[in-house]
């Protein structure tokens, strides 16, 4: 825990005070030990989306299947958990299970675009079979216990799916619809199509929540000017490697002084987490070094330091690196 630090910057008044921000989820990333850990050390966001949980056949969700949501494991930014299903009765067993752990509101994820995952029209690969989305949503609806928010992509292969959609959702009482405007083609690649985002927020009669590269603060500050009716915005992959954008954006100052001893602390504390959890060293140094994906994105010239980083072996050799690269290499773009 850190509270002074985000006591620290949360102090200012905000210039934003209207907008919510949203974790993005990012299965492998984003897990309860990260939400919390990045709401104590860089605050900014006001509540996150959790990686997916896919559904079982079997109707019998044991609690240890949702463990990443436990309300106990998730005090530090509120949470809604996110279900990947394409069966309707499958999804309607894990909603309720999740709102009789006192959630009031899940996601359906209608925008994963893996192969393994889109190929069985799952995520982004049921975007095209509105009938099939139309049927799940006529069964679940009725049947489910709390509310629901969908997370969709523009389409599989092109934008026109979400044109066909998105009329159909608002027949639903959804509580928003997340929007990334990217095919499942593009996977996480290439140009945003904000002209289709356009088109989808105008045809669209519930809340909208904006999603997919907002790396900088400019970068947002130039959608929030294009998009003056969305107040709702979630940014994945950024967070990461500029973990300091959330309060960038929800203050309206780039504010923060020893940036890289915040980011030091930050991941010796996320270190220290996953190796009281985590079973055994090797998951430790999988996970940790997995992080630096995205960790190294903002430091310049730091191949050589992240090489030895990756070759370490042992969790107290990968810490003593990871801190003597902050210590002494670790240059901010
Ligand atoms: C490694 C990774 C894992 C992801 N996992 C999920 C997930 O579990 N559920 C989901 O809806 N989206 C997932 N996404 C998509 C992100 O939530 C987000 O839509 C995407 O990264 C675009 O936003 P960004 O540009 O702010 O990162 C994932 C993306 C990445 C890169």
């Amino acid at each position: 825990m850190n509270a002074v630090f985000v006591a620290e910057m949360t102090g200012n008044e905000s210039p934003m005070e209207n907008m919510t921000l949203y974790m993005a989820p990012l299965k492998g990333f984003t897990d309860y030990l990260f939400r919390n850990t990045f709401a104590d050390y860089f605050g900014g966001f006001d509540l996150a989306v959790a990686p997916f949980i896919s559904t079982r056949t079997d109707s019998k969700i044991k609690r240890k299947y949702v463990k990443d949501v436990w309300p106990e494991r998730n005090t530090r930014l509120p949470v809604i958990p996110q279900i990947l299903s394409k069966s309707a009765r499958d999804f309607t067993v894990l909603a309720n299970y999740l709102f009789e752990l006192g959630y009031e509101t899940v996601n359906w994820n209608l925008g994963c675009p893996y192969p393994m995952v889109a190929n069985k029209k799952r995520g982004s690969g049921m975007l095209p079979h509105t009938d099939r989305i139309h049927h799940f949503l006529d069964h679940v609806i009725p049947r489910i216990n709390g509310s629901l928010s969908i997370k969709i992509r523009l389409g599989w292969e092109t934008a026109d799916d979400s044109f066909r959609l998105v009329p159909i959702l608002n027949q639903y009482p959804l509580t928003e619809l997340i929007i990334h405007p990217r095919t499942g083609l593009q996977r996480y690649d290439g140009e945003t199509d904000l002209d289709a985002f356009a088109q989808c927020l105008a045809l669209s009669t519930h809340p909208v929540v904006y999603n997919g590269d907002i790396r900088t603060a400019e970068i947002f500050n130039q959608l929030s000017l294009r998009f003056q009716d969305v107040s709702r915005w979630m940014i994945g992959r950024w967070c990461l490697a500029d973990p300091f954008l959330p309060h960038n954006i929800k203050t309206g100052k780039d504010d923060i002084r020893d940036k890289i001893e915040r980011m030091k602390r930050f991941h010796a504390a996320l270190h220290e987490q996953y190796c009281t959890v985590l079973d055994g060293p090797g998951h430790v140094l999988n996970k940790m070094k997995g992080l630096w994906k995205f960790f190294s994105l903002p430091f310049s010239d730091c191949n050589k330091a992240l090489k030895k980083i990756k070759k370490a072996t042992r969790p107290d050799q990968y810490l003593h690196l990871v801190n003597r690269f902050f210590d002494t290499q670790a240059k901010l773009r």
